[in-house]
């Protein structure tokens, strides 16, 4: 194949990372929580139930913050139900996912377990069946030091100084039919900016994320997103935005093009936010808050319909991830920091088997599928300052998409003086030659490391007798006079370290 050019030029700058690109996202689905990250009796098990052994997967993903509980939980959710002595808390019938809640994992064990992997936590807010007071309760419970009714229970529970949560969702997916209390962009607009106008009153520390379009694919978008910031503009700080790409037809080079429906998706709402604050005569900012993304294959979710209803931690969305999906996330994560002066949380959905690379079997082991490796290297090497390459590589045409490069790739100029280059080479069969001219950098470099991900069956995948099937391995590159130079084997995800010599 032709070789890949790439220009990275010191002064050519997207923007810094936010620290706040490195999230997951936890919901009471399936055996997310329980018998995934929580599981009491299991043998690795801590005094709260915690699975060592599964927090000891989740560490290495340095994640800064978890989205909790959700997701399509929250639109029925009462988070009092989830508070206070286990055994007084109610069952209740979970209909987004058909299950029975027992609500014996909830907000201040999810406090708990973070504090264990040391990340921060994103609350969400049931506007959909609830309203403002709930949410200014829950604010209250969770943020305010003592005094009032609310605050003085979490303290009762045990929980003497205050969570301090900072980022809150108003809501999920409140676009979505498969909602319990869809709504109007604009009805839902004007709901949540009451709420976030109460709730900041409670603590005008926090931050509030409108939630926008669950999807480009909806018809509704982005005229939802377009009703519901008229509304909410001045009053909250970042819209949501989800996309789960999926390979349902077996069209591989399809499937690995999709990242640029994401990328379009980001110059458009960004297009969006610049109109409205036109509009508005505005000095006020907004970023989007990509909290659910993710492949998925299972994705119409029709499986929790086929299972038997109100089972407890009934297994739910147990995608199986191969090593094309891999491939496809790392493209996701390439488009997240190339659109890193808009987007500024970012959630991979989610962390424990639920669609999710992190699998467990209750009672029993746990391991890692191939797209883990993928997020763990973005969330390594993925911070600092991110630089606008100039690319010039290969194509194809797909069956959606035509023009799509072989090469997707972004530079980030670490805080400690070394450059991560990570790069995907879409082609099935051919290996990509890649060189890398860097321009402007005062330093020189030696190539440190190079890091691939790649298999020659694209749907190799892990289990748990076999976990290592598919894991990241040496490769190699040569730097010499400012040009990288690399080949990426076929279907493969790369990362290539420089440090200043
Ligand atoms: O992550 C699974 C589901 O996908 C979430 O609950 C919902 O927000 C989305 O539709």
């Amino acid at each position: 194949m032709q070789t890949a050019r790439m220009i990275v030029d010191r002064d050519y700058i997207i923007d810094r990372t936010d620290e706040k690109l490195f999230c997951s996202f936890v919901e009471p689905l399936g055996r997310c929580i329980y018998g995934g990250l929580y599981e009491p009796g299991h043998p690795s098990a801590d005094e709260n139930g915690f699975r060592r052994d599964v927090l000891d997967l989740v560490r290495p993903l340095n994640l800064t913050m978890n989205r909790f509980p959700g997701g399509n939980f929250t639109s029925t959710f009462r988070w009092e139900d989830s508070v206070g002595p286990k055994e007084k808390r109610p069952h209740r019938a979970e209909v987004a996912w058909q299950c029975i809640e027992t609500n014996e994992f909830g907000l201040n064990e999810f406090a708990d377990w973070s504090r264990l992997n040391g990340s921060d936590v994103m609350m969400t807010v049931n506007l959909a069946t609830r309203g403002v007071l709930e949410a200014m309760d829950c604010v209250e419970y969770c943020n305010l030091e003592g005094g009032t009714y609310w605050s003085d229970l979490r303290r009762s529970h045990g929980y003497e100084k205050p969570h301090g949560y900072r980022y809150w969702c108003l809501s999920n997916e409140i676009d979505g039919p498969w909602q319990v209390g869809q709504n109007t962009g604009a009805a839902y607009g004007h709901l949540a900016r009451e709420a976030s106008k109460a709730m900041k009153l409670v603590d005008p520390e926090i931050k509030t994320v409108l939630a926008g379009s669950s999807s480009p694919s909806m018809p509704t978008y982005p005229v939802f997103d377009a009703d519901a910031l008229d509304q909410a503009w001045e009053y909250v700080d970042y819209l949501s935005l989800h996309t789960y790409i999926s390979n349902l037809k077996g069209n591989t080079p399809n499937y690995l093009a999709k990242a640029l429906t994401t990328e379009r998706m980001f110059k458009e709402i960004g297009g969006l936010f610049a109109w409205m604050k036109a509009k508005k005569r505005s000095t006020h900012n907004l970023y989007i808050s990509f909290d659910e993304y993710n492949t998925w294959h299972t994705v119409s979710g029709n499986e929790r319909l086929e299972k038997p209803r109100w089972g407890i931690a009934t297994p739910l969305l147990e995608d199986n991830y191969v090593m094309e999906d891999a491939v496809a996330l790392g493209s996701l994560l390439i488009t997240i920091l190339r659109n890193c002066d808009l987007v500024k949380i970012a959630c991979l959905s989610e962390l424990v088997n639920c669609i999710s690379h992190i699998r467990t079997r209750t009672g029993g082991g746990c391991w890692v599928l191939p797209p883990y490796y993928a997020f763990l290297h973005f969330s390594k090497y993925g911070r600092g300052t991110v630089l606008n390459p100039r690319i010039d590589s290969p194509k194809y045409d797909s069956t959606d998409y035509t023009d799509v490069p072989y090469l997707d790739a972004i530079p980030v100029l670490n805080d400690d003086g070394r450059i991560t280059v990570f790069a995907v080479n879409r082609s099935l069969d051919e290996t990509l030659p890649l060189a890398v001219e860097l321009r402007g950098f005062k330093d020189s470099y030696v190539v440190e490391e190079v890091i691939v991900l790649s298999h020659p069956d694209p749907k190799a995948t892990n289990t748990e007798d076999n976990p290592d099937n598919v894991q990241p391995h040496a490769g190699s590159a040569a730097f010499e006079d400012g040009l990288l130079r690399a080949d990426l084997p076929p279907l493969s995800w790369n990362v290539l370290r420089l440090v200043p010599r």
